[in-house]
């Protein structure tokens, strides 16, 4: 998928910048060149020389460096790449490029390019938090910029949370997407996640413990694979993963509808931790103590199933059935017993390769 595939990889200047020495080791093992960039930040974190040597080709470094003008305009630079990555992907950068400035020779090759461009962000988690570093993202994305990461974990600082670069196998996966690869590639995958908020009344509400990292980290997985995949999501305390559509719900009613509207899938995985119930008698108005010392008394109605109703439109004469077999690639796992049976249940993914690419593998 790789294969004589040109990737320009810009490397911006954090402590993550060894990360995208690996990067270049696995595209060239998946048969792409690489022309490195590094930004004078870079440099700080990684010689030219690493780079060069890894990379196999000339370090580019300088926008006045006449000799390369001379060889390979900046412009040309910019054009001759299938792809352009910036791994790590600094604050300064997204800023760079959120505001169209070409200061540098990596901002210039970005607002030059006329090709696709991927970023994976890297920093410190109050940068990454920075309304700032949020609008840049979005305007980002609405300019079509890919997004892999940032992952949550330490930082090299001390701190945790968000901000630490993906690692460079999804950095290559999502390089391997964005070719338009990827086993998933033009599949729609459905993934619901977290917790849903039953209320009480206007200001209460029953829960449960659903974090949904489960859920972020499948949908995220699923995206990696090359799929688009609409991500309906409860309250959950773990963010969404990046590049993905995201649909906010608070109780199982509305997660169903969410459900119900995001359809026709290609595959559905339901890791949310659905409540049963919810209350029948909620209250219009915040419930008050009155004095009698009698608590009271809540009534409860059983939620719909959500994974059942999928289950029953997948057999039914609904969307599922109406897809070719070779599409329907998902099966349902057994009823989760214990702690899990908090969620709807959770599908096992089993990718069905297509015949024609098994019967190749037979073939040699
Ligand atoms: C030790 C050290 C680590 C840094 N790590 C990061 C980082 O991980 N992410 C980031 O956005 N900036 C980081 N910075 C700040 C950038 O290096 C700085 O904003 C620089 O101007 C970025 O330049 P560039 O975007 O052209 O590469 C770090 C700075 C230092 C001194």
């Amino acid at each position: 998928m790789l294969a004589g595939k040109r990737v320009l990889l810009i490397i911006g200047g954090g402590i993550a910048a060894y990360k995208a020495l690996e990067l270049i080791r696995g595209l060239r093992k998946a048969g792409a060149s690489v022309v490195p960039v590094l930004t004078r930040a870079g440099a700080e974190f990684v010689t030219p020389m690493s780079v060069a040597a890894l990379a196999a080709a000339k370090v580019h470094t300088d926008l006045f460096d006449l000799t390369d003008e001379a060889e390979m305009g900046h412009i040309q630079l910019s054009r001759a790449a299938d792809l352009l990555v910036v791994a790590p992907a600094t604050a300064d950068l997204m800023a760079k490029m959120a505001q169209g400035r070409a200061d540098d020779l990596a901002s210039t090759l970005l607002l030059a390019t006329d090709k696709r461009v991927l970023v994976a962000p890297a920093m410190n988690v109050r940068m990454w938090q920075h309304p700032a570093t949020r609008r840049n993202l979005a305007v980002l994305r609405g300019d079509g910029v890919l997004v892999v990461g940032p992952d949550d974990g330490e930082m090299a600082c001390g701190e945790y949370g968000p901000g630490r670069m993906a690692e460079p196998a999804a950095v290559l996966a999502a390089i391997g997407a964005a070719f338009g690869g990827g086993p998933l590639a033009g599949r729609h995958v459905l993934v619901t996640s977290g917790p849903t908020h039953e209320p009480i009344d206007p200001v209460r509400y029953i829960a449960n413990r659903s974090s949904g990292a489960q859920g972020s980290a499948l949908a995220a997985a699923v995206r990696d694979l090359g799929a688009r995949v609409t991500f309906v999501t409860g309250p959950a305390a773990v963010p969404p993963p990046q590049g993905v559509d995201v649909v906010r719900v608070e109780t199982a009613a509305e997660m169903l509808a969410a459900v119900q509207a995001a359809l026709p899938a290609d595959a559905a995985v339901m890791a949310a931790a659905v409540a049963d119930w919810r209350v029948a008698n909620r209250a219009g108005q915040k419930m008050k103590k009155d004095g009698s010392g009698k608590a009271p008394a809540l009534e409860f109605a059983e939620n719909p199933d959500i994974l059942a109703w999928v289950a029953k439109a997948r057999t039914g004469p609904g969307w599922w059935s109406a897809l070719p077999p070779r599409r329907r690639m998902w099966w349902p796992m057994p009823r989760p017993s214990g702690r899990a049976r908090a969620a709807t249940g959770l599908w096992r993914m089993t990718y069905r390769p297509r015949r024609r690419s098994w019967a190749a593998q037979r073939m040699r």
